[in-house]
């Protein structure tokens, strides 16, 4: 099976199974799939800083899959975009500053300024325009807008409650969210250990 194969065929699967899910919850149409654009933004964000640390700690198994981190990435972007759309037409009516003050909002928005940021960078001849050290420089904002993310998401997650006060896909997604952060940390102290050995 190739590797292309797998990994889209995974997210795929991923979405099928979210839209079926989400099918089974109380909200209107346009309710759910705000919801859905948001997880499915910050599953693709989590699993983009997952492949880094998983290649380091089993090189053997992941390293052919980080090629993918920049498509997946862009992905993440392209849903939360969609996400954004959808709330300020149906929740704020393209008035910002209202976005701005709603509550749990601001941290969202904020993380979909660095993520626009990071999607622009990502062509190759922008890339090549600003040099590796810029575009490396740049690309460490990817933690922030996780952060951003992960916080926003813990704000706004509206349940229904099924499992310690949400609903199971956004328990999933935040234990996803959690095992991101856990890598990253193990591929740091690896990385450090190697380095100072
Ligand atoms: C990195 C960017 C973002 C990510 C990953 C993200 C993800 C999410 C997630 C996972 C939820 C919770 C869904 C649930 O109830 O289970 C959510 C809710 C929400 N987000 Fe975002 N979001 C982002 C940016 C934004 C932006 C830019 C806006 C608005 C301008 C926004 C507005 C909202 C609103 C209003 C809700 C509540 C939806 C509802 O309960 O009906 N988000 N977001």
């Amino acid at each position: 099976m190739s590797k292309t194969f797998l990994v889209f065929s995974s997210i795929f699967i991923l979405i099928i199974f979210s839209l079926i899910f989400f099918s089974t919850l109380p909200f209107s149409f346009t309710k759910a799939a705000i919801k859905f654009l948001g997880i499915i933004g910050f599953f693709l964000l989590s699993l983009s800083l997952i492949l880094g640390p998983l290649a380091v700690l089993w090189p053997n198994m992941f390293l052919k899959y980080l090629e993918f981190r920049k498509t997946i990435g862009v992905a993440a972007f392209l849903f939360v975009a969609g996400h954004l759309y959808l709330t300020m037409q149906n929740y704020f009516g393209w008035n910002f500053s209202k976005a701005v003050a709603a509550p749990g909002v601001l941290p969202g928005i904020l993380g979909f300024f660095i993520l626009t940021i990071l999607a622009i960078t990502s062509f190759d001849k922008i890339a090549s325009f600003l040099g590796s050290k810029v575009w490396k420089f740049i690309h460490y904002f990817n933690y922030v807008a996780f952060i951003l993310s992960f916080i926003h998401f813990v704000l706004k997650s509206a349940g229904p409650a099924q499992i310690f006060g949400f609903n199971y896909l956004e328990f999933i997604a935040i234990l996803f969210g959690v095992l991101a952060i856990f890598l990253q940390l193990a591929g740091f102290f690896i990385r450090i250990t190697k380095k100072s050995s």
